[in-house]
């Protein structure tokens, strides 16, 4: 009998996703010390430093396109920034040392550390523009949801394509002022909230996940993060549609400036061209996608997922670390 006919067995090649994931295991183990301690910075800070330091280790050429910022601002990982020993295939990376600092920091669940990868020039530039809208969902959205809509609608359509009652429906929102009315439709439509204390790109891929609880994710967050959840969506076949939401005439210039269309619905392959992706994350403290990083002994146990789009292969990685060579 012939099996020889699946195409990532007929040509296996790398997963820089495996070798990615060393770096958010090494962010979330060193931001540790700091879980609970009320200082998101130094949590941040020590998560930015041990990622750089094990990217470079990572044969690729990476481009920081979505970093910590400017590099007058941000010493590492800054906007511009080369990572990796240069070696290999050249990629655009969009880091997110720690996607929860606040959460980190106040003890909460749900931070995590985390990485997207894609071929170079495929990333979408948001031109300093911080914040989107967006909405995600399954594989179920595609030609069924729609950014424009009412949300009421959205949700009576998703709820006839993925066979379920509206009642049944949860969806995900960041709990900000800004959605309170979001919030109110949503539950006037008749489905259920999940509101978020931060983290909408583990809300978007929960949406997508077909074993998570939540059906949607929607609202305004981080235009860094919707281009993260657009990597990660790619190995899940999920849905996302966004549009810039500039919050002052400033942001507003810049983006025009650099041949932005404000009213333009920006589809997943808007915000990332390429199928080549990677996204990977550990969780720092316990969540819904993946556990936090957990002391038992003399080992420290760290628990990631790596997605990859060209394959639609997800992994979880579980690793024991020897705690007397980290901490
Ligand atoms: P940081 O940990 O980098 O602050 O981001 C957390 C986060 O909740 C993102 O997941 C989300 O996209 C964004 O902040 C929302 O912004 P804001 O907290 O300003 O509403």
């Amino acid at each position: 009998m012939n099996t020889d006919t699946g195409s990532t067995f007929q040509h296996p090649d790398r997963n820089l996703g495996m070798e990615l994931v060393r770096a958010t295991e090494a962010a979330a183990i060193r931001a540790v010390p700091f879980i609970g301690r009320g200082d998101k910075n130094a949590a941040d800070g020590a998560a930015v430093d041990a990622m750089r330091k094990f990217l470079g280790t990572v044969d690729f050429d990476g481009l920081v396109v979505i970093g910590e910022g400017e590099k007058d601002a941000a010493p590492m990982l800054y906007n511009g920034e080369h990572v990796g020993t240069g070696q290999g295939q050249a990629c655009d990376i969009a880091v997110d040392p720690i996607d929860g600092t606040s959460l980190t920091a106040a003890g909460r669940q749900n931070a995590l550390s985390m990485i997207a990868v894609a071929d170079r020039g495929s990333m979408y530039d948001p031109s300093a523009v911080f914040y989107m809208d967006k909405i995600v969902t399954g594989h179920e959205g595609h030609g069924v949801v729609d950014l424009r809509k009412p949300i009421g609608e959205n949700i009576r359509a998703l709820a006839k394509a993925m066979n379920k009652n509206v009642s049944d429906l949860v969806v995900a929102v960041l709990d900000r002022p800004r959605h309170m009315q979001l919030i109110e439709d949503i539950r006037e439509a008749g489905a259920g909230t999940r509101l978020l204390l931060d983290g909408d790109v583990a809300g978007g891929i929960n949406a997508a996940r077909y074993d998570a609880r939540i059906d949607m994710c929607v609202g305004r967050g981080g235009t860094p993060e919707g281009i993260i959840t657009a990597c990660a969506l790619k190995g899940l076949g999920g849905f996302i549609q966004a549009k810039l939401a500039p919050q002052n005439d400033e942001e507003r210039q810049k983006a025009v400036d650099a041949g932005h269309d404000l009213e333009r619905i920006l589809e997943i392959d808007d915000l990332v061209t390429s199928d080549n992706t990677y996204f990977v994350a550990t969780g720092v403290t316990d969540g819904q996608l993946v556990g936090g990083v957990r002391k038992k002994g003399p080992i420290i146990r760290t628990e990631s997922i790596v997605l990859r789009g060209r394959s639609g292969t997800i992994r979880r990685v579980v690793a024991d670390h020897l705690a007397e060579k980290w901490l």
